[in-house]
């Protein structure tokens, strides 16, 4: 009868567990970053998300400095270039949830992201953008991507303050978490 009822308490939690347990989602972090920053917020959210990383890198570097960099932003903006990525990201299909990192240039997105939007179809995908910005309490640059991908859901989007970033783990996290993402996990 012991015997019976252990069999029984097994079973139970086994289906107990299985009811309970969602799916996981497949999440990637993509992100350009200039100096850093945004690097550093990209890697939190891959921790927290437990999800794939992935770094555009632009064919031509940028100069390191601010200084030597804003002519050039400026003009590749003014003339809406499409700088080159360094790497192909293979497997875009298989991720549910795409984190997309890149610091503020002049307001927008810089335009290697634009290059990224033009190479990738997000279709389906559910899109969190994050950014990083030095001082601009408006815009954030991400105004566009729903132009840029109609078919994919914006599920949240991160600001943070360049100057605040260094203490920003714990908000990064907590954002994260806010949004659940074992709801967007494809069931397919
Ligand atoms: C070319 C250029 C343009 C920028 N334009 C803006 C801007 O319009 N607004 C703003 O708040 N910060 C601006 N910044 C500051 C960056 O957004 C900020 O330092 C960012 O956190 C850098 O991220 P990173 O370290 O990942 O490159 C600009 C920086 C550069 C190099």
């Amino acid at each position: 009868m012991k015997k019976f009822a252990l069999v029984l308490a097994v079973l139970l939690s086994a289906f107990g567990v299985a009811a309970e347990s969602k799916k996981s989602p497949s999440v990637l972090v993509v992100y350009f970053s200039h100096r850093g920053s945004t690097k550093t917020v990209g890697n939190w959210i891959a921790d927290c998300a437990d999800a794939d990383i992935f770094e555009i890198e632009p064919q031509k570097a940028y100069p390191s400095t601010y200084e030597e960099t804003l002519p050039i932003a400026r003009s590749e903006q003014d003339e809406t270039m499409r700088p080159l990525i360094k790497k192909r990201l293979q497997n875009l299909e298989s991720y549910d949830v795409v984190f997309i990192g890149y610091p503020l240039w002049f307001g927008k997105m810089p335009m290697i992201l634009y290059t990224f939007f033009d190479e990738y179809d997000f279709s389906g995908k559910k899109i969190v953008p994050f950014v990083t910005y030095g001082g601009s309490p408006v815009a954030r640059g991400w105004d566009e991507i729903p132009q840029l991908e109609p078919e994919a859901q914006i599920i949240g989007k991160l600001a943070v303050k360049n100057g605040k970033v260094k203490k920003s783990k714990s908000t990064v996290e907590k954002f994260v978490k806010s949004l659940n993402l074992k709801d967007f996990a494809n069931q397919n």
